[in-house]
């Protein structure tokens, strides 16, 4: 396939608007799609903020903004997808409205040679792949939060996914997006979550039980391991109820207690403290 010119991204929460950040700001045409005007809105704001804190920071020019909103465009329509030569869903853990997501993309879009990936952590490829005639060209394109920093993107090909379809999400990645990649089978969590996701559900465990206080579990790790940031602050970055939604893919998978979800954090996203995006978590972000 030629290089990725017409990107769709679905979904723009706190993944999904950093991969439409970084592949506008690499030249790259691209549609989002939100839910709703609400959403929309939400989702521009997100992409903002993030290109303001940029420019502010001096990593980018206000002219260089200026161009990457060109080259934005919102629409509350998958119908409108149809041009696209890559798309990459976005939206939260939920295999049900991803599977349909799937299913409107093989309709919307003809062009045989266009890829359809999931920024998923935890719903097998498989599953995505078998809503669209095309499984071949279905794949997984895991980014990690915060998008524009992390360098990592994990490519997850299912078992009908096609060499052609790997190399060309390959070439994207680290091509326009400047990541690096690791390739991984496409089993629950893939290769980060599967060790990441039984640490933070310990250090839950370990301030359920009131063993030390969120701040003391969080100090030991960056004190004493050198972690950027400890285990409950990155939960809170990731957001509660997306940690709670991979741990279940991962347990339904693997049937591992490692992977059962605390009860409290099934209570804290019940809620609604789902960190970091709400204002509290495990920290209080509102002041
Ligand atoms: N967008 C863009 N840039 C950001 C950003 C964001 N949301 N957050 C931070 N940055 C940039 C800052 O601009 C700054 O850049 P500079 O040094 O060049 O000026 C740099 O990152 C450092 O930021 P800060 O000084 O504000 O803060 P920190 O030094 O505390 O770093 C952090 C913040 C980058 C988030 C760091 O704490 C970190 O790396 N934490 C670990 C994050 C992590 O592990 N992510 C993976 C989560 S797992 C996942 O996503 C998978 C999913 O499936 C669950």
């Amino acid at each position: 396939m030629s290089a990725v010119e017409r990107l769709g991204v679905v979904g723009c929460g706190l993944m999904g608007s950093g991969i439409v950040e970084m592949a506008a700001r690499a030249g790259v045409d691209v549609l989002v799609r939100e839910i709703d005007a609400g959403a929309v809105e939400a989702g521009r704001a997100r992409v903002g903020s993030s290109l303001d804190r940029a420019v502010k920071r001096g990593k980018l020019s206000a002219e260089d903004r200026d161009a990457t909103w060109g080259r934005v465009a919102f629409t509350t329509d998958l119908g409108d997808f149809g041009d696209r030569q890559l798309v990459i869903e976005a939206i939260a853990e939920n295999e049900q409205l991803k599977t349909e997501i799937f299913s409107t993309l093989d309709k919307v879009i003809a062009a045989p040679e266009a890829i359809f990936a999931s920024n998923t952590s935890s719903i097998p490829i498989m599953k995505l792949g078998m809503a669209t005639s095309r499984p071949e060209r279905v794949i997984g394109i895991h980014f990690f939060n915060p998008v524009p920093v992390m360098p990592l993107v994990e490519l997850v090909p299912s078992l009908l996914t096609a060499d052609a379809t790997k190399d060309s999400a390959r070439a994207f990645v680290t091509g326009p997006l400047g990541k690096q990649v690791i390739s991984s089978q496409d089993r629950a969590g893939f290769v980060v979550n599967a060790l990441l996701i039984p640490y933070l559900l310990s250090a839950i465990r370990m301030f359920e039980s009131g063993f030390a206080s969120a701040d003391d579990i969080d100090s030991g790790m960056v004190l004493g391991c050198s972690h950027p940031m400890g285990p409950l602050r990155l939960s809170d970055l990731i957001g509660l109820d997306t940690v709670k939604a991979v741990a279940e893919s991962m347990y339904d998978e693997f049937k591992e207690p490692l992977y059962s979800s605390p009860p409290l954090l099934a209570r804290m996203v019940d809620a609604g403290l789902l960190g970091k995006k709400s204002g509290r978590g495990f920290h209080d972000y509102r002041g």
